[in-house]
């Protein structure tokens, strides 16, 4: 499938503003790949689907869980937030034949994240975070950021998931930790004598 028919696909998954939302982060996703070396084709197609399942009813999006095996179940405990990008990986392969598993890992990591991302995942998170359509305190930063380090960047979006998820009192799922620990980079230590 080329772009347009992409795009023709996911607009009928999705809201209009959702839609916006998935034109702001396929230029954006575009543009950090040319940045930071990764193939643009494939993180325009995951940017492009990577919201596809975001609005399938709950009971349907349950049961690809359930009975995929490769997705993990332990999903069904945590934030529903992230079901449709585990279950949006299986329904592109299935439905539009998208075969390319760069590109499938892209969509299903684009909202837990995971440990040591590889480079397309992490410009399709990082995309999402920061497209224009985005308006949250620290966004600003966040963009930034996202010009100077992606690693950087995606620490500090992931932590700010984090504590996000840990004021309202909700689960923080496990691969999301992981994925920020294995982007932080040591603090250089102070020198005692100095202070
Ligand atoms: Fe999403
Ligand atoms: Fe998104």
């Amino acid at each position: 499938m080329n772009r347009e028919q992409l795009l023709a696909a996911v607009k009928e998954q999705i809201t209009k503003h959702r839609y916006e939302h998935t034109l702001g982060v396929m230029e954006t996703a575009s543009r950090l790949a040319v940045k930071y070396g990764v193939n643009v084709k494939q993180a325009e197609t995951a940017a492009i689907l990577h919201d596809y399942c975001k609005f399938w009813p709950e009971d349907k999006m349950r049961e690809i869980i359930e009975r995929t095996p490769a997705i993990p179940k332990d999903l069904l405990e945590h934030d529903k937030e992230l079901w449709h990008a585990h279950v949006g990986a299986e329904v592109v392969r299935r439905d539009l034949g998208i075969q390319d598993n760069e590109i499938l890992d892209a969509i299903r990591y684009h909202t837990s994240g995971r440990e040591n991302m590889a480079p397309l995942e992490k410009v399709v998170c990082l995309a999402d975070y920061i497209e224009p359509g985005r308006h949250f305190p620290g966004v600003e930063e966040l963009r930034e950021l996202a010009e100077e380090d992606m690693d950087h960047a995606l620490a500090r979006a992931f932590g700010n998931t984090i504590i996000f998820l840990v004021n309202r009192e909700k689960k923080v799922y496990p691969l999301t930790v992981f994925a920020r620990n294995s982007l932080v980079k040591p603090k250089k230590k102070k020198n005692v004598q100095e202070e």
